[in-house]
C-alpha cells in the first residue's frame, strides 16, 4: 500500500542489499510525505540497513532512492541533501574528549555552517533542546550514557533539517526526556525514525512501516496496524491453548491473539496487538 502525499520527501524504489548470504534488503519501495514516519521490526529485519541509505552513508546494490525530490547516487545532488540532512546513527560514536558543545558545533561546521554567531546560537538552541544546557561545556566522557544519546541527537537536530533520519532515537532516555523527543519531532519536517517502542510509535507517528527479513510487509497508519488484529483478540482469567499467542497481563488476566472462541470476551486491539499479529503470520 503506498501512503498518498502531495509531496514525496522519501521515494524508495526497490532497494536491496547483500551482505554475503544475508540479504538485508530485499526490494523495499515506499514513499512519504512530512510528518513523522515509524520504521519497526524484528532485530535484523534490515532497518538500520535502510536508515543508511536515506542517510546517503550506503549505496543499494540495487534500486533507487530521491530523497527531498534529489537523487543521492549523482555526487553533486547527493552534498545538498546532505546539507539538508540530518542523522542519528544507531550506536553514534562521539568523539568522548569534545564537550556537547564543541561536538554540536563541529557538526554545524561540517554541514557548512559558516557564521560564527549563528553557529553558537544554534549549538546552545539545541543543546538546549534536548535538556544539556547545564553540561554543555563538560566533557561528553563524563556524561551519562541517556546524555550522550541526547549529544547525538542535538548533532543530527543542528541547523533544523529539512530530513532527519533517526536510529532508535529514545534509546536509553528517560520518560521525560522520552517526552521532551516527542514534542521536538512533532515540530520537525519529515522524520523517518526505526523504534522498538511500539508505543512511540502511536504516540509520533502519522505512518508505519513494519520490516520483517528485508521488506516492507506492512504500511499503513498506527490505527491501521492496530486494525489487524481487530477482532481477533480476547481476554479471559486462564491460558487458552486454542490461541495463537497469549501472554498474562498487569492485571494478571490472560490476553489471546487467534481466531477467539464463541463467548469470548473480545476487546479492543491495541498497536502492540496488530504488531503481534504479524509477526506471527509472518513465521508461520
Ligand atoms: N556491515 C554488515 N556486514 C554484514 N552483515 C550485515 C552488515 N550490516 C547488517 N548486516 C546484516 O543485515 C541484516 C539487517 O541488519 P540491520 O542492522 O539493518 O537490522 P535492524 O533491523 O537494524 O536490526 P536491529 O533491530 O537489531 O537494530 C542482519 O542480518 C545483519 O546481520
Ligand atoms: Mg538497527
Amino acid at each position: 500500500m503506498t501512503i498518498l502525499t502531495s509531496v514525496a520527501s522519501l521515494e524508495i524504489d526497490e532497494l536491496t542489499k547483500t551482505y554475503g548470504r544475508t540479504k538485508a534488503l530485499d526490494g523495499v519501495s515506499f514513499s512519504a510525505g512530512r510528518g513523522v514516519i515509524g520504521l519497526l521490526g524484528p532485530n535484523g529485519a534490515g532497518k538500520t540497513t535502510l536508515l543508511r541509505m536515506v542517510a546517503t552513508v550506503l549505496a543499494p546494490d540495487s534500486g533507487s532512492l530521491r530523497l527531498l525530490g534529489l537523487d543521492p547516487a549523482d555526487p553533486a545532488q547527493r552534498i545538498d541533501i546532505r546539507r539538508r540532512l540530518g542523522y542519528l546513527p544507531q550506536s553514534p560514536g562521539l568523539y568522548a574528549g569534545f564537550t556537547p558543545f564543541d561536538l554540536v558545533d563541529y557538526v554545524a561546521v561540517l554541514k557548512e555552517h559558516t557564521d560564527r554567531d549563528w553557529r553558537r546560537d544554534e549549538t546552545r538552541r539545541v543543546l538546549e533542546s534536548v535538556g544539556l544546557a547545564d553540561v554543555m561545556h563538560q566533557k561528553i566522557r563524563r556524561l551519562s550514557g541517556g546524555m550522550k544519546q541526547r549529544v547525538a541527537l542535538a548533532a543530527a537536530m543542528v541547523g533544523s533539517p529539512d530530513l532527519l533520519v533517526l536510529d532508535e532515537p529514545a534509546n536509553g532516555l528517560d520518560p521525560d526526556q522520552r517526552l521532551q523527543l516527542r514534542s521536538l519531532l512533532s515540530q520537525s519536517s519529515t522524520v523517518l525514525m526505526s523504534t522498538h517502542n511500539i508505543s512511540e510509535v502511536g504516540a509520533l507517528c502519522q505512518s508505519v512501516y513494519v520490516m520483517f527479513s528485508g521488506r516492507v510487509r506492512f504500511a499503513g497508519t498506527p490505527a491501521e496496524l492496530a486494525g489487524l488484529a481487530a477482532g481477533r483478540v480476547w481476554e479471559d482469567d486462564s491460558q487458552d491453548p486454542r490461541a495463537i499467542r497469549s501472554w498474562m497481563t498487569a492485571t494478571g488476566a490472560f490476553r489471546h491473539l487467534g481466531e477467539p472462541p464463541a463467548g469470548a470476551q473480545v476487546v479492543d486491539p491495541t498497536l502492540d496487538d496488530g504488531y503481534l499479529f504479524l509477526a506471527r503470520q509472518e513465521h508461520r
